[in-house]
């Protein structure tokens, strides 16, 4: 049977498709496949799961292949850190690296981060970390990048007082556009704002991720943004 023009519009609409451009599927390594199908019931949290954590939250969004999140989890054992990605093999390589280093203090949710944050209550992250999100260079691509002021209203509102949202990105248009959405939204103060050429050492706070790498090699420049979150006093 054919379908009807209002479960089409229904399916446009759908959060699925809105999102539909974001791949999540791709090559895996049989050693990606294999974590992808048994470990990822148990690491998979929900954004309603973060509400009960009584330490320290953090949150990368677009962790890649996860290098950095790892790192990240090792450094602040403290801390409980959630990974947000969609694209399926980088999950699996997360999920083969999570479980051989043991590391107990890391959640998984494969949900478009804009639902994720949507989804959260208010003032729980004490870190938001966005490296390298796709850069989206071509004009009729600009509303598909992930930093947009309404993504930026949701994460003010769902970071603490005085929590840290840090990005880079090595396409120099994109890192003008963050600094441009960022000046939109209230509540957020740019504290550190540091370029460095492709043949530079890293910024000491991170290691390289693949897409930088990948930037560095292409000779393009790296800029690191670091905001505060800042809340007026009730
Ligand atoms: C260019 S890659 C960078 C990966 C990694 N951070 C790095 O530097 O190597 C961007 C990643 O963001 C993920 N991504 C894009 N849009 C997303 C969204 N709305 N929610 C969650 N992940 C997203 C993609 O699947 C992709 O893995």
């Amino acid at each position: 049977m054919p379908e009807s023009p209002e479960s089409i519009i229904d399916k446009a609409n759908s959060p699925e498709q809105a999102f539909s451009y974001i791949r999540r599927r791709g090559r895996f390594t049989a050693a990606q496949s294999r974590a992808y199908a048994s470990l990822l019931e148990r690491y998979r949290i929900s954004p309603q799961d973060l509400q009960h954590r009584s330490g320290p939250v953090g949150m990368e969004i677009g962790f890649g292949m996860g290098a950095e999140l790892l790192d990240w989890a090792s450094q602040q054992s403290s801390w409980y850190l959630c990974g947000v990605e969609l694209y399926q093999p980088g999950i699996g390589a997360m999920l083969t690296r999570l479980h051989s280093r043991q590391l107990t203090n890391v959640g998984l949710i494969d949900q478009p981060a804009q639902q994720v944050l949507a989804a959260l209550p208010e003032h729980g992250l004490d870190e938001v970390r966005i490296f390298f999100p796709d850069p989206w260079p071509k004009k009729r691509h600009f509303k598909r990048r992930l930093i947009q002021p309404e993504f930026l209203a949701q994460l003010h509102r769902v970071t603490k007082p005085g929590a840290f949202v840090r990005l880079a990105t090595d396409w120099a248009p994109y890192g003008e556009w963050m600094v441009e959405q960022f000046s939109t939204v209230e509540g957020f103060k740019l504290i550190d704002d540091r370029v460095r050429r492709a043949d530079e050492q890293t910024a000491a706070t991170r290691g390289t991720t693949k897409f930088e790498a990948r930037g560095e090699r292409l000779g393009h420049a790296i800029r690191d943004l670091l905001y505060e979150s800042q809340h007026a006093a009730k």
